[in-house]
């Protein structure tokens, strides 16, 4: 199991498919992989249920007493309070700020990428991990921070990455080393920790001192999130400080995550990236997405929600406990049980994607047949459902439009799909590294483009061969 952890469940569920009980190092687990049990799991047994206790106390390292960590009373008012700032429609209002970072930071690679001899059509080789990790970190300090006072971001983006890997090796320990401890791997991830509390605590004080300046930033919404039903109440500064560095946190590793597995289909799949881009040209004619035309690109958006089916970037926070004796169908899971869901696992079952391990986006496209509830849950489902599904899927769709309007993404000749690496998010085992090549101005679409973009359908494109 903890050679390959997904492949170990994966096994599990093709010998028991709907639900499979094993004993774990004295834990009791039961793995949920119907549909209908993820559900009444997530769902209807909601209030039954705590996250895994080793995986609330690891995050609680960094995250403090935030959204994602607390239970009962405190988690309601928290999500409370802050769910009105995670609206679609409040999510829109970010979506400006979302496309100034990705333009500046695509273009400062188009100007790079032209330096370096594209004039004589020559492709630019690129780690997009690391590209979509400088992306989305220049996204989240725009839209957490408005104006934010980084100057160079790899420290950041170095620091969330080993505090995601301490965490990670945590998860297998009983007990966690106090943050005091004279060890290597302890020093390093205090080291962290104070570089990202750092960045949080002057940040925080920036926008105290500029007052209510109706800024149109997340933290000005955590600053001035009031519990709806004590209106008066609004965060205490701990809270405001956690709520803050979960956002941080939660809200770019995950994004990036997604985006470099997409960017790795796309090049794989040239021709799904044909239609996309077709579509993208079509409908933007060269101007920036916004939410409301992002909303036409229906290629695009099923293409993100089938990447996110394969590799759903958030593998282990959907663990919970029974509190209590619950049923899950026909079972009785007695109190203290451990309840194990498995996106990856859940999202590849034959039963409701025919050729599961295949990228075929049509599966996605709004005319499809529509797939079980419970199917694909690559944010959660539930009260605890990702606070930010919105907030991802509009970042995710702004970025990914944008670099198709700007390169054609090529898999290299020869290398093979890297194998999935799962740590705190699942991510590519060896770094994802396409070619890529600078597109001239995106120029309008054809007549026929465009007969062809209004009926996605016309002819389904089936790809396969993911791996
Ligand atoms: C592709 C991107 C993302 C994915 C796949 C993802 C996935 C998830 C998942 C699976 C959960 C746990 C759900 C559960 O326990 O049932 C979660 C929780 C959470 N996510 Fe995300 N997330 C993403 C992006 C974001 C962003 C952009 C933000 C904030 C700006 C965010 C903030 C949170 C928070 C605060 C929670 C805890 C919610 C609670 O417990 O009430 N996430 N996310």
């Amino acid at each position: 199991m903890r050679q390959d952890y997904l492949g170990f469940v994966t096994q599990l569920q093709r010998q028991h498919p709907d639900i499979a009980h094993v004993h774990v190092l004295g834990e009791r687990v039961t793995h949920v992989f119907h549909p209908d049990y993820v559900r009444e799991v997530l769902v209807d047994q909601s209030d039954a249920l705590i996250r895994w206790e080793r995986a609330t106390e690891v995050f609680s390292v960094s995250m403090g007493q935030s959204v994602l960590v607390t239970e009962g009373a405190q988690w309601q008012r928290q999500r409370r309070m802050l769910q009105p700032g995670f609206t679609p429609k409040r999510v829109a209002g970010y979506a400006g700020l979302m496309a100034t970072a990705t333009r500046t930071a695509l273009d400062a690679l188009a100007g790079q990428v032209q330096a370096q001899g594209q004039a004589q059509g020559q492709t630019h080789s690129a780690d997009v991990e690391a590209l979509m990790t400088r992306v989305t970190l220049d996204v989240i300090l725009r839209t957490l921070f408005g104006q934010h006072q980084v100057q160079d971001a790899r420290p950041l983006a170095q620091a969330i990455q080993t505090l995601s890997h301490y965490g990670y090796t945590q998860f297998f320990m009983p007990f966690s080393w106090p943050m005091w401890m004279p060890l290597p791997a302890v020093r390093r991830a205090r080291a962290a920790l104070r570089t990202l509390n750092t960045l949080i605590g002057q940040h925080i004080g920036l926008a105290q001192a500029r007052g209510d300046d109706g800024g149109g930033d997340l933290l000005t919404m955590l600053r001035l999130a009031r519990d709806p039903e004590q209106a008066t109440q609004g965060l205490s500064a701990q809270e405001l400080h956690d709520q803050t560095m979960v956002m941080f946190q939660a809200g770019h590793e995950t994004s990036a995550t997604a985006l470099t597995w997409w960017c790795g289909l796309m090049a794989r799949h040239p021709e799904v990236a044909r239609r996309i881009r077709h579509e993208v040209d079509t409908v933007l004619q060269g101007q920036d997405p916004t939410p409301a035309t992002l909303a036409h690109l229906p290629w695009l958006q099923a293409s993100i929600k089938e990447s996110l089916r394969l590799y759903p970037p958030a593998a282990i926070l959907m663990t919970r406990r029974a509190c209590k004796d619950i049923r899950v169908g026909p079972w009785r899971l007695p109190k203290g049980q451990l309840i194990a869901l498995t996106p990856y696992v859940i999202q590849r079952d034959a039963r409701w994607f025919d050729h599961p391990d295949d990228f075929r986006p049509e599966r996605f496209l709004p005319d499809a047949p529509e797939v079980p509830r419970g199917a694909w849950a690559p944010f959660g489902t539930g009260p605890r459902v990702c606070i930010g599904q919105h907030f991802a899927m509009l970042e995710i769709g702004l970025i990914a439009a944008m670099l198709m309007q700007r390169f054609h993404l090529h898999w290299p000749q020869g290398a093979a799909w890297p194998a999935v690496d799962l740590a705190v998010s699942l991510r590519p085992a060896k770094a994802m590294v396409l070619n890529l090549k600078l597109r001239a101005r995106p120029s309008l679409a054809s007549p026929q483009d465009r007969q062809q973009i209004a009926d996605p359908t016309a002819s389904k494109t089936s790809t396969s061969g993911t791996s």
